[in-house]
């Protein structure tokens, strides 16, 4: 007799899936905000143009990270000259192009990333999953 897969009774719920946008309307190298994996953590979606690390969508440049410095909290802004993310705060840097890399700065830990979904049928981008603790958490779903 076939064993019952054993059910998981942790206490951390999965992440849910949501869609982010359409990867072909996307705008390039300016963010699209959104929030992952719940309404109290917003996060950037951007489109490189060029492809990158980890990136999704036909040309493999979307990636998305949570907006919230890894220091101490405060959110950080893009900046499509420098093609970074910069923290007003402290002036931590962090690098889109390279996973949400620490540049410089106070921060010690790079952006959390927001793992991200390609449907090449409907060109939907949806958010999946998050790679790193978004700030002030203990875990970034309850
Ligand atoms: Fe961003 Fe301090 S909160 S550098």
């Amino acid at each position: 007799q076939a064993a019952t897969p054993a059910r998981n009774n942790g206490t951390t719920l999965p992440y849910p899936k949501k869609a982010v946008g359409a990867a072909k309307r996307m705008p390039v190298n300016e963010v699209v905000s959104f929030t992952y994996p719940d309404a109290s953590s917003p996060c950037y979606a951007i489109r490189m143009g060029n492809a990158v690390p980890g990136g999704v969508g036909p040309n493999n440049d979307i990636v998305a990270f949570s907006a919230y410095c890894t220091h101490m909290g405060c959110p950080v802004a893009y900046d499509g000259g420098t093609r970074t993310f910069k923290c007003g705060c402290h002036f931590s840097i962090f690098d889109p192009e390279n996973g949400g890399q620490m540049v410089c700065g106070q921060a010690t830990e790079d952006l959390p990333k927001i793992r991200l979904e390609y449907d090449a049928k409907t060109d939907a981008v949806s958010a999946v999953a998050v790679d790193g603790l978004i700030y002030g958490r203990q875990s970034n779903i309850l």
